[in-house]
């Protein structure tokens, strides 16, 4: 069976979500971070939350190793943000930040439109991709409009609201 991966791809890109990046403390106490929007809300309780990193991630290792990991539900106003850390060398993601640290010892992003501090649940295999599942430890959120994305692109709430 042939299997039209762009087709696939653009397929999976019809369902609209948020962007967050996930981040861990490595265990050489530097930092790591990528823009992520396969975050998922699992379970109420106990309260997990998954997000999937791709196999050839250069951080799979210090995420992996981590006591835990925070994901940074981001802003509309934090595309440059979601662009960094998915594009720029890993090591320079951090560069003016500002990082604080969560619970779990994880880096959170300043401005955020949300924080989510897990401790490790579980890890499960997914396909080329690793399901990390994480135990909320502490959570916060503020007023604002969400950054969203979709087909490919970055979008916006259409009333602008929060
Ligand atoms: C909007 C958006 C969503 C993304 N979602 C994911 C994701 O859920 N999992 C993932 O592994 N990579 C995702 N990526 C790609 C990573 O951010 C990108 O490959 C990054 O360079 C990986 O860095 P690393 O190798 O340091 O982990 C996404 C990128 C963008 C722009």
């Amino acid at each position: 069976m042939s299997f039209d991966l762009r087709a696939f791809r653009d397929t999976l890109g019809c369902f609209a979500t948020g962007v967050c990046i996930a981040s861990a403390m490595g265990k050489d106490g530097r930092p790591v971070g990528l823009t992520v929007n396969s975050f998922t809300s699992v379970s109420l309780d106990p309260p997990l939350v998954l997000f999937c990193l791709d196999n050839r991630s250069e951080s799979l290792s210090s995420f992996l190793d981590a006591p835990g990991f925070a994901l940074s539900i981001l802003s509309a106003d934090q595309m440059a943000l979601s662009n960094s850390f998915a594009r720029d060398p890993a090591a320079t993601r951090w560069d003016g930040v500002g990082a604080v640290p969560g619970k779990g010892g994880a880096p959170l992003i300043p401005g955020a439109l949300a924080v989510l501090d897990c401790a490790h649940h579980a890890t499960y295999p997914g396909g080329d991709h690793t399901i990390l599942v994480g135990r909320v430890l502490g959570y916060a959120h503020q007023p604002g409009a969400p950054l969203l994305y979709y087909r490919g692109g970055y979008a916006a709430l259409a009333n602008g609201q929060g």
